[in-house]
């Protein structure tokens, strides 16, 4: 794992992009797992730009997301489906049977997955408990993807984005660990708000109590953190 930190978010997003596009130009059937959040926004943003500029083509691109929310209609504003819609696939040549999001047939999702050969490339974000998709911290890390109860923090943490916390679901689809740490590459972006998350991730061992810790034991990770807004 290596954490290369970077002077700005438009820099992180820079790079995130960076490497996204070169993996779709190296292989352009790649298979790409995608993370919801504040922090890929900027990634988005950059990837759609190099889409229009340059002519980055999705066309034979598959995307597996991280997370879905339980009792949440794919329609709701505040899906992830509709957060991905209007973030980046409205705005790229993707074909939509090539999106994919988790839903309560775990063992389809894992399956589609692998039927595509497995995920080339997935993009993270991380929460300030140290949550990775939707794994929160537990006893024990879960393999697969499953169902979650959402932490009383990661409700807080997203009420921001509904009326109040009582309207954010209290529970969630994700990929388990074991499918986050199949993927062959992995990049996460962290922006200067996750200074004490990074610098823990830093010093403490690999640990479910704090779930982003498993990327230490992936072979091929890398963590863009950005010091400064
Ligand atoms: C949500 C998502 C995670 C994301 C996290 C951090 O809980 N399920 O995948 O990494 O939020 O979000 P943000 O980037 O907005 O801090």
């Amino acid at each position: 794992m290596q954490i290369v930190t970077v002077k700005s978010y438009s820099e992180l997003s820079t790079l995130a992009a960076k490497l996204i596009a070169q993996q779709i130009k190296s292989k352009p059937n790649s298979v790409i797992g995608l993370a919801t959040g504040s922090s890929p926004v900027g990634t988005y943003e950059k990837l759609i730009e190099i889409h229009k500029k340059d002519g980055l083509d999705f066309s034979q691109v598959t995307t597996f997301n991280l997370d879905e929310y339980c009792d949440l209609d794919r329609k709701h504003p505040q899906s992830y489906y509709t957060f991905m819609k209007e973030k980046l696939f409205s705005h790229i040549n993707i074909a939509s049977k090539n999106i994919n999001f988790p839903d309560e047939d775990f063992d389809k999702y894992e399956d589609e997955i692998k039927n595509c050969g497995g995920i080339d490339l997935q993009l993270l974000g991380v929460g300030n408990n140290g949550h990775i998709g939707f794994n929160e911290p537990a006893d024990v890390f879960q393999n697969k993807t499953h169902r979650v109860h959402l932490a009383e923090s990661t409700i807080q943490a997203n009420a921001r984005f509904f009326n109040s916390a009582d309207e954010v679901p209290k529970t969630a689809i994700t990929m388990g660990i074991g499918t986050i740490m199949a993927a062959k590459k992995i990049i996460l972006v962290a922006g200067a708000e996750k200074a004490e998350v990074i610098n823990k991730l830093k010093k403490e061992t690999v640990s479910p109590q704090f779930p982003v810790s498993i990327l230490h034991y992936h072979p091929d990770c890398t963590i863009i953190y950005s010091s400064s807004s």
